[in-house]
């Protein structure tokens, strides 16, 4: 049996690594970009606007509010840096909330607490983690109250069953970046549901060289995977990240706010057309998950039910000694979202979070481990997989 992976361009089949180096010197194309923006206006009954990661669509988002300098802008610890990074830019300051014990989700009543200390909170944006929906409705109604923005970030959960989402937030952004539901390398979006763009657009274009590293990507991760039985993937992979061409997702190319290059509209269409099915997968795979290690899983049939189920996350005692097993039977799952309350991936980030204020968050850090949906995982490998870590839990 081939090697199990998290990521590696597990979202990528043949076909799409094609497709991909066909885009290489497609001309640009201004109506393909204007295909996917009313794509998503009629999706999400909003403004669309198109960028090349989904951290600029945040950046873009809380500069186009215009708030005053002194406003903080809230969101859930148990995240990665990118957030962050995008609410900086802005040269606004972040405040972190903490999530419900051994769960997903954030804690509403610690929203409230912190909000009560710090009336400067002037938007709040709120993830849906692995694709699982939380109290969207409920927190969307509070901050109506309250006079705060609420910008729903759908990165982790484009696809979510829940009643009426495209109106229980005044902004949504998407991601198409690696391992994401609509995996398309990169690519973010911003629908504004009720301000107007106030921003000049006109931004750094995203090079040549960034293109092509980025659209040839998914060949040599489908290299990578399908020559690791043999070592050559081992040695492959190696090398790309060796050489910088492999970066890691949470690494940003571009530093100032880019448009998306229109040679990745059809990738992004690709997953698209492909959701139904490829969710429909994912469900499945996560119910086989949840049927035989329901003791340990961090969410609940419902969940699994209305979410879009990216990973099925389970809490394990001793991470270390579950992951060596798991690499001892050729099942890599070291790339766990995420390994510290914020997660800086392997890149030299000051993160702004101060150690101790979202216990839960960091407990959950230090015990979650995500194991793989994606399409290359078919039942064989989820029940090789629920084997390995049944019977470490049965022994202990
Ligand atoms: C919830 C969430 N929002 C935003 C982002 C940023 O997306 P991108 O990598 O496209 O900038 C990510 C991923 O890194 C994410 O997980």
């Amino acid at each position: 049996m081939s090697p199990i992976f998290n990521s590696i361009g597990s979202n990528y089949d043949f076909n799409f690594s094609l497709k991909a180096l066909g885009q290489i010197f497609a001309p640009d194309s201004d109506k393909n970009l204007e295909i996917l923006k009313f794509f998503l206006e009629k999706e999400f009954e909003g403004q669309a606007f198109l960028f090349y990661k989904g951290r600029n669509a945040i950046e873009f988002a809380l500069k186009n509010l215009n708030l005053p300098k002194n406003s903080l802008v809230a969101t859930q610890a148990f995240t990665c840096y990118s957030i962050e990074e995008a609410i900086k830019k802005t040269g606004l300051k972040l405040i972190y909330f903490d999530l419900k014990a051994k769960s997903l989700n954030p804690d509403f009543k610690n929203i409230k607490k912190i909000y009560k200390k710090n009336p400067q909170i002037k938007a709040i944006i709120l993830q849906n983690s692995l694709g699982f929906a939380n109290e969207i409705e409920k927190i969307y109604q509070w901050s109506r109250q309250n006079k705060i923005i609420l910008i729903l970030d759908l990165a982790q959960s484009y696809g979510i069953k829940t009643a009426n989402l495209k109106n229980l937030a005044d902004i949504f952004i998407l991601s198409f970046g690696r391992d994401k539901i609509l995996d398309a390398i990169t690519g973010g979006a911003c629908i504004l549901k009720k301000f107007d763009n106030k921003l000049d657009l006109i931004q750094n274009q995203v090079a040549f060289r960034q293109r092509l590293k980025d659209l040839t990507y998914p060949f040599v991760c489908f290299l990578i995977r399908k020559t690791y039985p043999i070592y050559l993937g081992k040695i492959l992979h190696f090398l790309v990240k060796k050489t910088g061409f492999e970066t890691n997702p949470i690494y940003n190319p571009v530093k100032k706010i880019a448009p998306l290059p229109s040679q990745y509209v059809n990738l992004i269409f690709r997953q698209l057309k492909n959701l139904d099915q490829s969710l429909k997968h994912r469900q499945k795979i996560s119910k086989l998950y949840y049927q035989n290690l329901k003791n340990i899983s961090l969410i609940n049939q419902t969940d699994i039910e209305n979410g879009v189920n990216l990973r099925f996350p389970i809490w394990v005692e001793d991470i270390e000694k579950v992951l060596s097993s798991l690499k001892a039977a050729q099942i890599y799952l070291a790339d766990r979202w995420y390994r510290k309350a914020i997660d800086c991936g392997k890149i030299n980030c000051q993160t702004d979070y101060r150690q101790g204020t979202c216990p839960n968050a960091e407990k959950l850090s230090q015990h979650i481990l995500n194991l793989p949906t994606h399409q290359e995982i078919d039942e064989t490998k989820a029940i090789k997989i629920i084997n390995v870590i049944s019977k470490l839990e049965n022994n202990k």
